[in-house]
Order: C-alpha cells, then sequence, then structure tokens
C-alpha cells in the first residue's frame, strides 16, 4: 500500500500531497502540530493509537494561539487518524503526524488575513532514544524560548528551530540529548521531551510556567506514578544544580517515550544505570500504551478491525 496524506480535504498519495512555495507557514513557521504514536501489538496484529483525542485537544489550543481555524472537530479528527493509518497499513510502530497551518500563498509577516489548511500524514517510526541502556544528555547553552516571545505551551512549528539548534549542539558534542534551561535558568525540558527527576524518592517535574511543552506523557507518566505506585508527582521549579544531585531523571515524550538519563554533563545520574522508579515507570506505560491494562484502554485508540477466528 503507498503510503497517504489527508491533504485539502481529501485522502491522497503522500506523495502527490505538495505545498508551494510562498506557503506562509513555509516561509515563516506559522503551522501547529501534534505527534501521535501508533503502537504495534504484533500477536494482535493491532495497533493502539495513544490519547489521540489529548493530542487534538492541544492542536486546537495551539491552533487558538496562532489564529489558525480548521474545520473540523476532535472527533473527526480523531476518524481521520484512524482512517489514515487504515489506508498506509502500517504494521508497526507509527507516527502520525497533523499539521495545522497559514496555508495562503503570499509573502508579508502577520497571523490575520491569511487562509488556514490541516494536513495529516503517517510514517513508521521506531525507538526515538534508546530506551533500554538510556541517555547521555547536555545542559545546553541555548535557552528555552520564553512565553512572552513565542508561547511554548502550543507545540508551533517555528519554535522548534529552538530546538533544533539544541539538539544539534548536543549531538556534535557527542551526546544523545539536550537539557534546556529557562532565560533565569531552571531546568525546562529536552529539545523534544519534558523531564523528570527522582528526589528523595518523589518524582520532580519543571511546572507548566518553566516553559515547557505541557506532554501527554509527561501526563501519562504523573496519573501512573500516582494510580499504580502511590508516587506524587510535584510540579516546581527546579535548579540546574539539582540535575547532577538526583537519584533518577528521565524524559518522557511521544517520540522518546521513557527515555532514562544516565548521564548529565558527563555525570553519572544514581548510579549511571536506569533507575528503579524508571524501570517500574516504564514497564507500567509500555502496558499501558499497548492496550494491556485494562484501565487505561480509553487511552487507546485500535487502528484497525480485527476477524476474530
Ligand atoms: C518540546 C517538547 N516538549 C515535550 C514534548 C513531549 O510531549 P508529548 O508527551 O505530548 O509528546 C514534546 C513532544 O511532543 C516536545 O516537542
Amino acid at each position: 500500500m503507498p503510503p497517504y496524506a489527508f491533504f485539502n480535504g481529501k485522502f491522497v498519495p503522500l506523495s502527490e500531497a505538495k505545498i508551494g512555495i510562498m506557503t506562509h507557514a513555509f516561509n515563516y513557521g506559522t503551522a501547529c502540530f501534534e505527534g501521535i504514536r501508533g503502537n504495534w501489538d504484533e500477536e494482535l496484529g493491532q495497533m493502539y493509537l495513544f490519547r489521540v483525542s489529548d493530542h487534538y485537544r492541544r492542536l486546537l489550543e495551539s491552533c487558538r494561539v496562532l489564529q489558525i481555524e480548521i474545520p473540523h472537530t476532535i472527533d473527526e479528527l480523531l476518524g481521520l487518524t484512524v482512517e489514515l493509518v487504515q489506508r498506509c497499513g502500517y504494521r508497526e510502530d507509527t507516527y502520525v503526524r497533523p499539521l495545522a497551518y497559514k496555508s495562503s500563498e503570499q509573502v508579508g509577516v502577520r497571523l490575520h488575513n491569511l487562509e488556514s489548511s490541516f494536513l495529516l500524514f503517517a510514517v513508521p517510526f521506531g525507538p526515538y532514544l534508546d530506551i533500554t541502556k538510556g541517555a547521555k544528555c547536555c545542559v545546553s547553552s541555548w535557552r528555552r524560548i520564553d512565553d512572552s516571545m513565542i508561547p511554548p505551551r502550543a507545540k508551533i512549528n517555528g519554535l522548534y528551530v529552538n530546538s533544533a539548534l539544541a539538539k544539534t549542539e548536543a549531538f556534535e558534542k557527542g551526546f544523545d540529548e539536550a537539557i534546556l534551561l529557562t532565560h533565569d535558568g531552571h531546568v525546562s525540558e529536552g529539545s523534544g521531551e519534558n523531564i523528570f527527576l527522582v528526589i528523595d524518592g518523589q518524582l520532580v517535574t519543571p511546572s507548566s510556567s518553566d516553559n515547557i511543552l505541557i506532554g501527554i506523557t509527561r501526563d501519562t507518566v504523573i496519573t501512573l506514578a500516582q494510580q499504580e505506585l502511590g508516587i506524587e508527582t510535584i510540579e516546581r521549579s527546579i535548579d540546574r544544580g539539582e540535575l547532577y544531585t538526583a537519584e533518577e531523571c528521565f524524559l518522557t515524550g511521544t517520540a522518546a517515550h521513557i527515555t532514562p538519563v544516565i548521564e548529565i554533563d558527563h555525570r553519572k545520574v544514581g548510579r549511571g544505570e536506569v533507575g528503579e522508579i524508571t524501570k517500574k515507570l516504564q514497564a507500567l506505560y509500555f502496558d499501558a500504551i499497548l492496550g494491556k491494562n485494562k484501565k487505561y484502554l480509553d487511552w487507546c485508540t485500535p487502528a484497525y478491525k480485527l476477524v476474530k477466528a
């Protein structure tokens, strides 16, 4: 099956979904997007799309920031996503990319008086970082964009230049991922992940006022930790020094799942191996995203209709 895209209101082969070079979003970054994972269960022959409605809720919030209007409800967007995956027919882990953008082919920096469009495509997508051995991170020399510049709680395309600068700097220095600080020096997040520390057996994560994207995986971890392990998460500002003294550290994101961090700035996190709480959360998380924990089945949308033998 050729990959498909939903583009200009209909499903077309991905190779036919093209935008013009004058498209506003391409020139000025005036778009917002989501990343939704389809998690493949080989045994069942099923793909579970994870927390699709929550991703679309966040997309519509990002759209409000950018004054982008898309003519679909959350339920319609969910239906389009399932149909796209069915048309593509992937039988492996998949990443679905919804994108809402200023589609007018016009020169001029602004948000007003521009057409909006919505598109959707999906690609096979395996692990993003090493979730087994863990990642080695550095604190980036780049600071996280402040809400007074571009609101990071909105997943705005142009904002990702900040992430790209940090990610490539980390890569070129031999690290797996960057941790960005806020302008006043507090821990914000990874280039494409939220961050958690374990301090005195409790989970600590930057609060929403520290210029983070309010991650859906972050919320998943907070819920699982509370419901299944009885561990509360403290949302507060985190000092850089706490990165070096925490017992455990991990990153969360749709792409990164739960990625343990074993080293930061050449200092071992804990004993320099995947921590016990991190391991427990990983196990709970992978059960949840593969529909294996009935309590969290509402988070999973099966993409395929299975015919029972
Ligand atoms: C900058 C940033 N922070 C955090 C996240 C994690 O968010 P989520 O768990 O919703 O994927 C992402 C990924 O989307 C991201 O790009």
